[in-house]
């Protein structure tokens, strides 16, 4: 059975690719998500330094190439991300000179970023990320410190969906964080939220990206996340959803997930396949995570996996690069693991 056909009347099940698979080098994998995913997000493609990596140089080839691909498999595309503080260039908060440019200088920067991009893929882009990971993880203040705000002002949000508006008036708008199962990260996402809808800021949707782990954050936690941001009356999706096997300190139960990346580098524990016992924590974890997100279809209108298979995931890479994870539905062999029919029994599917 086939997700994207189980999930129709629920939502779109959707998955992060990159270059190679989109631009048609790698057959299978391209079939395989097809045939599951009726969502599809370009995992770097539309990204600040992908797109536009010179003052007044735009590179489109790569990020045409998913539109091409949506369209030949009947996927919605999924435009990410515009405003970011991370593969953002520097150049972009420099003059020429390399000085840091004013507040009305990179205001007209990023219009002039978002209306060429926005505006190049009008009617082909469903939504956008408009703005990703503005939250701070803690401390005193709302968001991040990040150029944008340093140089903008917090107010920054506010233009980033703006612009993106005028730009494509039809285009969904979404903001997009991480970490907000975590009860003061969630309080403040509300709080930034309510205000972009106090002044009148056009935010269709919200994005929780669900970079879980097996034990953690706990299912009340991603429940009460869910039910929070549906009561602001917007769409909700789960946009980067994968579970990070490897142990992590204080696993399970970690007190504090942000503090995970200051984590001891563990070494590789599964360098082969994923020992049976864990892929049933797998399989059971994604059944309790759709069953979840199941109770909140009518808030819910996408859920979208970080990635293809497991031998294409950035969780390889991070925090260590060269470890072997296993944080999705399908293995190595593009072959479906427990976690994958575990999810589709949920729907009586197998
Ligand atoms: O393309 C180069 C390649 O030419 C080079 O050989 C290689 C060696 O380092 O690097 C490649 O670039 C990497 C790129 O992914 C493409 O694979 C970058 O180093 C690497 O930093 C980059 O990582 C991406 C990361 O965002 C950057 O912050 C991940 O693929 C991508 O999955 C990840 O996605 C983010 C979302 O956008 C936002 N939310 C969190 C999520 C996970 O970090």
């Amino acid at each position: 059975a086939a997700l994207r056909s189980v999930f129709q009347d629920d939502f779109l099940i959707g998955v992060a690719l990159g270059s190679r698979v989109v631009g048609g080098r790698q057959a299978e994998a391209e079939t395989l998500a097809a045939r599951q995913f009726s969502s599809l997000t370009p995992e770097n493609e539309m990204k600040w330094q992908a797109l536009h990596p010179a003052p007044g140089r735009y590179h489109f080839e790569a990020a045409d190439a998913f539109v091409a691909f949506a369209r030949r498999h009947q996927m919605q595309l999924v435009g990410h991300a515009l405003v970011w503080h991370s593969q953002t260039p520097a150049w972009v908060f420099q003059d020429k000179d390399g000085q840091a440019l004013g507040r009305d200088a990179l205001l007209a920067r990023m219009r002039e970023h978002i209306h060429t991009v926005v505006g190049r893929y009008r009617g082909k882009v469903k939504g956008w990320d408009v703005v990703n990971e503005a939250l701070s993880d803690g401390g005193p203040d709302l968001l991040r410190d990040s150029p944008w705000r340093r140089i903008i002002g917090d107010d920054y949000l506010d233009h980033a969906f703006r612009y993106a508006r005028e730009a494509d008036p039809q285009a969904e708008l979404y903001y997009n964080d991480y970490g907000l199962e975590d009860p003061r990260k969630r309080e403040n996402c509300l709080k930034l939220l309510r205000g972009l809808r106090e002044r009148g800021i056009p935010v269709d949707g919200v994005g929780t990206q669900s970079h879980f782990h097996l034990h953690h954050p706990p299912l009340p936690e991603v429940e009460k996340t869910i039910t929070a941001l549906a009561g602001l009356g917007l769409k909700v999706m789960v946009t980067e959803l994968d579970v990070d096997v490897l142990p992590s300190r204080g696993d399970p139960g970690i007190a504090d997930i942000n503090r995970r990346e200051k984590a001891e580098p563990a070494l590789d524990p599964y360098p082969g396949p994923l020992p049976d016992p864990i892929q049933e924590v797998l399989a059971r974890r994604y059944a309790g995570l759709f069953q979840v997100y199941l109770r909140h279809r009518d808030a819910i209108t996408r859920v979208t996996f970080w990635g293809l298979d497991d031998g294409r995931t950035w969780l390889n890479h991070f925090p260590i690069r060269g470890r072997t994870n296993h944080p999705l539905l399908f293995d190595r062999a593009l072959k479906p693991k427990p976690a994958f029919h575990a999810i589709l029994a949920l729907k009586g599917s197998s």
